[in-house]
């Protein structure tokens, strides 16, 4: 899997790191590679000389008898034997069998930062304390060879096998094992190196220490000098990263607004999640590496020439092994190993860190549509009405930058949008929503209400002169808010108050752009690492959660602006682990081109390995213009992408779908009224995710993690468990997609009357309006068929529930409802039903009691939906023909026709039943 994230499959890799993208432009030369960054040259020279010298081993060892165990976990000093310094190591177990592990100096005269856990951890740094498993055993042992090693047992995973964490003294090393089976392995290649805090001055070589750095025109001060460190992290058994994986670079997280970014390249990009996943048929693991610094990390098959003592105490030849090797500017080295063993047991883990996707407003799940700019307020008027003469679906319309005065965020150019509040009713009346760009770059004027106040409180960041930091961005000269002190970001919260944000509404959400930071004239487009924050907190730690703490606050601002609170809808370009907890990011400034339009997949399904659930791409590309033919393969793609939103830039020609004629505007119709017909199953993923952590759109091997094959495949992806996706993307009136089935199980096209029984490939030849989907056999959905101009505009139609059987006989699935605004489901304002097909029968459960159910919020939900009727139920792959169906419903059976016909194996239907979305009833298939 190319760019985006960081998540390794033991098979194949997944990077979370932001992504790529063609477009030959982009200037390199603006962006450092690794040789241009000091610490990164450092250590992947280091572990060049580790890995190429016959015999060389770490020169870290545990010190004897340092080892000590708490309830909290244990610790342990580390000791180099070049220069004598002194690392504390903490290792600390979690319940759900993740491992933890902190190395800092022992001690230091100078202060390291402790870490971004307390933005990150979803209950910040104490919330772990909860979690701890504080009954592990420990076995130390010395092997045949003389090697001193500690065994800690301290769990089960949910195989029920034991988890093993040995840390091995000389030289120091940790494996991680399920049973006897190591999974996760630390400095096993001889990597781990961490440069200690020293004051200025010659070093005990006697060789000066560079504080300085220098690139391009810019001067790095260093301040604190270099403290970086590196450790390699393997996976053993892991072999297949698929030769397109690897890359001479490193993939480097760091949040950068990369212009006209390549499209398969390591180099970093807007967002960054750290964390690694291993998948291979022996189990599914991970790593998240919690630094919010600067972080560069190669991912490279097995290279090590030298015999790991580690692999002689474990007794594992690690014939196949994917290797990782983390290397972080400043902080503390910070891990969190993370045990699996399925796919599921990893995202739960993780999520368990981080948090999920906080649910989303149902709107935000619909059709947005966005260009730079609509040019006033007829425009967006105009192209509302537009949408309505050709019924075509959409919930939101965004306006950018232009819609300010002059690049004033919370501002609006009245000339152009003479009455933004009529504007906004008019949306409201048609069940449609307004999305404002507010970008974190304040202008320096002090007419601008923002400014003057912010410089008064002194909320802005300071720079090295210790005057409020001044940039170049969008308005000019500009300044830019320090989110680290809670009372500037408390006051940017209140500036989204109704009150406060004039001529905005309740229907008013909001874009924050160009949050990495994105500065103009800064080095690599963003801020100075020397920048000292709020609290002496230096830019160099903390640069990759800035874009997240904005995101953060401006949503906070939303749930506060109504006295019910609301959730907010708040779309980010920048983001870090624990951004999904605050709103959706896009894949930022991609091109029309066809290779990007196949590569938004690969971006959006590592967002969702690593938690960022909520995710999408620019619908026909940013820069540049689509032709008919792409901008409608673009929408058949993006109605699967979980963010859903077209955007153009300024420059390109307008491209509302109905200005290409036929037969494209009907093809793009019909892709965008299947999104909303699914939007049932779309909440009901979202839901799901939001408890699980489950990503919503999963690559292939998520979903059939027993085969290889498949294993790096992103032709091809799921949308939940029952939707296989093969968009096409590639030019061409009708390419031939192969499409592969890679189970022995029944896949239904969901628009042709036909099934196919994997395990098998098979040509499919793609015409404009065939958009191939299949549905794996053995899943419900639910849909709403009725079409609708918006989300909103369907909140009362009746569902239609789709059961797929599977070739052993059976289907499960779900549908989650609730208000789709307010925070009332956390307290049991939801319907949660569970479907069950089984000898012929559906049956609708409750799946989950709502909190207390005589709980009132619980009741008047159910009141409120109750006259929402199922109106049809198609069951599909039935191998008899059935006559009638007998219904169960509040204690009496009623009979009902039932029609057959021989399409798709056999379909059911069964109209009206007569019962209702909130109740329990079952149908009966019967002759
Ligand atoms: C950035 C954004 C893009 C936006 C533009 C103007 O390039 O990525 O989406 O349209 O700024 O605000």
């Amino acid at each position: 899997m190319k760019p985006n994230l960081f998540g390794v499959v033991r098979y194949s890799i997944t990077f979370c790191i932001a992504f790529c993208f063609l477009v030959s432009s982009v200037k390199k030369e603006d962006f450092k590679t690794c040789n241009d960054s000091g610490f990164c040259k450092l250590h992947r020279a280091f572990a060049d000389t580790a890995s190429s010298k016959e015999g060389l081993k770490s020169h870290y060892s545990i010190l004897p008898d340092s080892p000590e165990v708490s309830p909290e976990g244990l610790t342990a000093t580390i000791i180099s034997s070049q220069d004598d310094s002194k690392l504390q190591l903490k290792a600390s177990f979690l319940k759900n069998g993740i491992v933890r592990v902190r190395i800092q100096e022992l001690a230091s005269e100078i202060p390291r930062y402790q870490g971004p856990g307390d933005y990150v951890l979803k209950n910040g740094e104490g919330g772990l304390e909860h979690s701890l498993y504080k009954d592990f055993k420990v076995e130390p042992s010395i092997s045949q060879k003389g090697v001193r090693s500690h065994l800690i047992t301290y769990n089960k995973n949910s195989a029920g096998n034991d988890l093993k964490l040995l840390l091995v003294e000389e030289p120091f090393s940790l494996v991680l094992s399920e049973k006897d089976d190591p999974i996760i392995k630390i400095n096993s290649l001889g990597f781990f190196n961490f440069e200690v805090l020293k004051p200025k001055g010659n070093s005990s070589d006697g060789v000066e220490q560079v504080f300085e750095e220098k690139f391009n025109k810019w001067t790095d001060k260093r301040p604190r000098g270099p403290q970086s460190f590196g450790t390699d992290i393997s996976f053993p058994g892991s072999s297949n990263l698929g030769e397109d994986g690897m890359y001479s670079e490193p993939y480097r997280l760091y949040n950068l607004d990369v212009f006209e970014h390549l499209d398969d390249s390591p180099m970093a990009l807007y967002g960054s999640i750290p964390f690694l996943i291993s998948h291979s048929t022996k189990g599914t693991a991970g790593v998240f590496w919690l630094s919010s610094s600067e972080t560069w990390v190669d991912v490279t098959r097995e290279k090590s020439a030298i015999p790991q003592i580690v692999n002689q105490i474990v007794g594992t030849t690690d014939k196949n092994s994917m290797n990782s090797h983390w290397i972080s500017e400043s902080g503390v080295m910070d891990f969190f190993l993370i045990p699996g063993p399925t796919p599921k047991d990893v995202f739960s883990q993780y999520s368990s860190l981080v948090g999920t996707t906080d649910k989303p407003r149902e709107f935000a799940i619909g059709y947005h549509q966005c260009r730079w700019n609509y040019l006033d307020q007829k425009d967006v008027i105009s192209v509302n009405e537009k949408f309505e003469q050709h019924k075509i679906p959409f919930d939101v319309i965004w306006l950018d930058i232009e819609h300010t005065n002059g690049k004033r965020y919370f501002t609006w150019d009245i000339a152009k949008y003479p009455d933004p509040t009529e504007m906004q009713n008019v949306l409201a009346q048609h069940g449609r929503k307004l999305v404002n760009v507010v970008d974190p770059h304040i202008k320096r004027d002090n007419d601008y209400y923002i400014f003057k106040q912010a410089e008064e409180k002194g909320y802005f960041i300071k720079g090295s002169d210790d005057k409020d930091f001044n940039g170049w961005c969008w308005p000019g000269d500009s300044s830019w808010i320090d989110y680290f002190n809670p009372k500037a970001s408390d006051w940017i919260s209140d500036q989204f108050s109704l009150e406060n944000y004039k001529n905005s509404t309740p229907y008013l959400f909001v874009w924050n752009d160009m949050n990495e930071p994105a500065i103009f004239s800064g080095p690599e487009i963003t801020m100075d690492k020397d920048i000292i924050h709020y609290g002496g907190v230096e830019h160099r730690d903390v640069h990759n959660i800035y874009g997240m703490l904005f995101h953060k606050a401006t949503a906070e601002g939303l749930i506060r602006r109504e006295k019910v609170a609301k959730r907010p809808f708040v779309l980010s370009r920048a983001y870090f682990a624990g951004s999904q907890r605050y709103g959706a990011i896009w894949t930022g400034d991609n091109a029309s081109e066809w290779s990007h339009l196949s590569l938004s997949t690969s971006m959006i399904l590592t967002n969702n390995l690593v938690g960022m659930h909520f995710s999408g791409a620019d619908v026909g590309g940013f820069f540049g213009n689509p032709s008919p033919l792409m901008l409608t393969r673009w929408y058949q793609l993006g109605i699967w992408h979980p963010f859903f939103r077209a955007h153009a830039h300024i420059d390109s020609k307008r491209r509302e779908p109905w200005l290409f004629g036929e037969p494209y505007v009907s093809t793009i119709r019909e892709a965008i009224r299947l999104r909303y017909r699914l939007l049932p199953y779309w909440y009901t993923l979202f839901h799901e995710a939001s408890v699980t952590g489950m990503p919503i759109v999963r690559p292939m091997w998520v979903e059939f993690p027993d085969f290889p094959s498949i294993y790096s495949m992103e032709s091809q992806f799921m949308v939940g468990p029952a939707l296989m996706v093969a968009p096409v993307t590639e030019d061409g009136e009708a390419p031939i997609q192969n499409i592969s089935f890679p189970d022995q199980q029944s896949f239904y096209d969901l628009y042709e009357e036909f099934s196919i029984v994997g395990k098998t490939a098979r040509d499919y030849p793609a015409s404009l309006s065939d958009n191939p989907v299949f549905v794996v056999g053995g899943n419900i959905f639910p849909t709403r068929e009725r079409h609708r101009r918006s989300s909103e505009a369907m909140k009362n139609d009746p569902y239609t529930i789709n059961v797929f059987n599977s070739i052993k006989g059976g289907a499960k699935g779900s549908l989650y409802l609730d208000d789709g605004e307010t925070y009332n489901y956390k307290k049991g304002g939801y319907i949660y039903r569970k479907f069950t097909f089984k000898n012929a029968t559906l049956t609708s459960q409750e799946a989950e009691r709502p909190v207390g159910s005589d709980n009132i919020l619980y009741e008047a939900y159910r009141d409120s939906v109750k006259h929402i009727r199922i109106e049809r139920v198609f069951v599909v792959g039935m191998m008899n023909s059935f006559s009638k169906a007998v219904i169960t419903h509040n204690g009496e059976d009623r009979e009902v026709e039932v029609t057959c016909t021989k399409k798709r194996k056999g379909r059911c239907t069964v109209r009206d039943p007569g019962v209702s979305v909130v109740d329990d009833w079952s149908i009966r298939l019967s002759f």
